[in-house]
């Protein structure tokens, strides 16, 4: 396929991935391999997604200890799980994620994990404070991979990627997922708004990520068109995660399906048409459509003769939502 700078299939990480980091297992094994696909942004470190391969944990495992303990300083994570399982340990509990559910990570919160089965875990991360050496010494080893082992250039990067604590495993009791306020589903969001053709979802809310960004999911069904204002004035980072999308970006025109994330760079003329039923998560996340749609609800519950054209248009500027028009073909 011809070189598309807006589209990044994680179906193929040999073309997709911009370099590569690998964790091990205690017995030496490789445990993960994590792909670069987009670079944090500003203040708060925004925008930043990895692609990465969890590998099953080694048949020597104690799964009834808490494995990978750790916590963040600062930093929040959010992990789509799209194959396999694993236990998450957090806040003293054991539970089960599956393929389709989505962890969300808070600085503070003591969490490890235990893959049942090789698992694809796509994250975004925001807040943390990042160390841009590992980036320069993983472009040495991938030009000169006969330094890859050399003591001198891994004393470059002594911290590694990211604000990461290991901690004593700790004692847990076993929940159901549904129990477990880390494990997030579209199939119970905190709120969901059904429009002709288009449901938004609330799966992360703002304040579950220290204000930074919000989490919603549009599950759109074929035919389902958006245009976005002429110059959008914010990024946006979504994730196809399951359907298919037409995208028009900049006159650009092309096809995202299943494990796409399209990268919609600001002021950037765009618009999108659901080729099939399709799961289109924000992740960039910058705007508040959780307080938007509580607002719109609201007016139209109790006030309903207030729902204008001006008074929507006046909750979109509020909320920075983007969105100029939808329709369905
Ligand atoms: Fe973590």
């Amino acid at each position: 396929m011809e070189n598309n700078e807006f589209l990044y299939d994680l179906k193929t990480p040999e073309t997709t991935w911009n370099g590569s980091g690998n964790s091990y297992f205690p017995n030496g094994e490789i445990a993960s391999v994590a792909g670069r696909i987009t670079d944090p942004e500003g203040p708060r470190c925004l925008y930043w997604c990895l692609d990465t391969i969890m590998y099953k944990n080694p048949p020597e495992t104690d799964f009834n200890k808490t494995q990978m303990t750790h916590y963040h300083l600062r930093g929040y994570e959010t992990f789509f799980v799209d194959s396999g399982s694993l236990y998450l340990y957090i806040n003293g509990q054991r539970a089960l994620a599956k393929k389709g559910d989505i962890i969300q990570l808070q600085p503070g919160q003591a969490h490890g994990m235990a893959f049942l089965e090789d698992v694809k875990w796509r994250g975004t991360y925001h807040d943390f404070e990042t160390y841009p050496e590992a980036v320069d010494v993983g472009r040495v080893k991938a030009y000169m991979p006969e330094l890859a082992d050399d003591p001198a250039l891994n004393g470059l990067m002594p911290r590694g990627f990211m604000d990461h604590i290991d901690m004593e495993p700790f004692l847990f009791q076993d929940v159901a997922p549904e129990q477990c306020q880390a494990i997030k589903n579209i199939a119970r969001p905190h709120a969901s708004y059904d429009f002709p053709g288009v449901s938004m979802k609330i799966v992360v809310e703002r304040w579950e990520n220290g204000g930074a960004k919000e989490l919603a999911c549009a599950v759109m069904e074929p035919g389902f068109t958006a245009r976005w204002v002429k110059y959008p004035p914010l990024r946006e980072l979504l994730y196809v995660r399951s359907g298919k999308v037409k995208f028009n970006i900049l006159g650009k025109e092309f096809v995202a399906d299943d494990e796409c994330v399209v990268n919609v760079p600001r002021f950037a003329p765009h618009s999108i048409e659901a080729l099939e039923r399709s799961e289109v998560y924000d992740l960039g996340g910058q705007s508040w459509w959780s307080l938007f749609f509580q607002n719109y609800t609201s007016i139209r519950t109790y006030d309903p003769k207030r729902l204008t054209p001006e008074t929507i248009q006046r909750l979109k500027d509020q909320f920075h939502i983007q969105i100029e028009s939808i329709a369905i073909k």
